[in-house]
């Protein structure tokens, strides 16, 4: 449909959708997938050099109005996560993807963007704002002022592909972490990752329900306030947007490209919509382009101010 095509960073999207980090994107399998399933690209698991269990269960909950996870960044490493990519890219080569990186330290950063290169990975995006490990790791970088370009100098040191920072909600001014990381060196940010942590209580057995007590809130809930944060941030700011926080329907993802995002990313709809949710937020843009006689989807893009 080549009214949805779009560029970014100079690779070429079928469309404005694609998987965002941490849903499905541990295998090749499962992003071929997403792929056949209508995204145009697809984001990895964030991923670390050695790998880790993250939490036990029960590490997912979903409430009313979204849900709550503390997966505490469970992958199986960089070289398992190299050879799905080399797979993933064996079977869809056109299709964009983004390897999804973090570490706990600058230097376990440096370790892995030393790395990055190795992978058949187009760009790299620099998880700085993953709350669920806060107990363990403190503050995610991204929530500590000056942090976050620091980390994207580095990366940018090792990799000549794009880089993008993936922001956090849990500040009082995103858009001063979006500048820090543009004047870093950052081609691109991706905002927001999960709100929070937040907690539900088990009332019968008196409880957190989470494994961990608490875990990053995503879906529906977050969506407005990822609205405002992308409009925020496109005004201040001059390098591309991912935007992704909630977008379940067509509607959601037309909304964030009117906020200023240039790709929209799904990660919980998958859970609301199953996997078939790519093709049909795509089938519902294209009808609302349709019904308002758009020429393409790149018309809309940052049209509120
Ligand atoms: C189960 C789960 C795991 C996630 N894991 C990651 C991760 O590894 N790295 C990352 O940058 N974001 C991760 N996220 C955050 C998502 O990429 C996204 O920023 C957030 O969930 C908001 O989008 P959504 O409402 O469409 O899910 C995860 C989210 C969920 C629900």
């Amino acid at each position: 449909m080549k009214k949805l095509r779009t560029k970014f960073l100079g690779f070429d999207f079928e469309n404005p959708i694609i998987l965002a980090s941490g849903i499905l994107g541990m295998s090749a399998s499962s992003m071929v997938s997403v792929i056949d399933n209508g995204a145009a690209g697809v984001t990895t698991k964030s991923t670390n050099i050695e790998g880790r269990d993250g939490h036990p269960n029960p590490k997912v909950i979903t409430y009313e109005s979204g849900m709550l996870n503390c997966y505490g960044l469970t992958n199986a490493g960089f070289e398992n996560e190299k050879n799905e990519i080399k797979e993933f890219k064996k079977r869809k080569p056109q299709n964009p993807l983004i390897l999804s990186i973090f570490g706990f330290s600058l230097k376990e950063f440096e370790d892995i963007a030393k790395r990055v290169d190795e992978t058949q990975a187009d760009l790299i995006e620099v998880n700085v704002s993953c709350p669920n490990v806060q107990s363990e790791h403190g503050k995610p970088f991204a929530c500590v002022l000056g942090m976050s370009g620091k980390v994207i100098k580095i990366v940018k040191k090792h990799t000549k592909k794009p880089v993008i920072a993936k922001l956090s909600p849990n500040v009082a001014d995103i858009v001063e972490i979006a500048k820090e990381v543009e004047e870093a060196g950052a081609d691109a940010v991706c905002a927001i990752n999960t709100l929070g942590p937040g907690m539900v209580i088990n009332i019968d057995v008196k409880k957190p329900v989470l494994s961990a007590r608490a875990g990053g809130i995503s879906g529906p809930a977050i969506r407005p306030l990822a609205v405002k944060m992308i409009n925020d941030i496109y005004k201040n700011i001059k390098i591309p947007i991912i935007g992704v926080g909630g977008v379940t329907y067509g509607r959601d993802a037309i909304e964030m490209l009117m906020a200023g995002a240039s790709l929209v990313a799904i990660g919980s709809a998958v859970h609301y919509r199953d996997i078939g949710v790519f093709k049909k937020v795509c089938d519902e843009i294209t009808e609302w382009m349709k019904k308002n006689k758009l020429g393409n989807i790149n018309e809309i893009m940052g049209i509120v101010k």
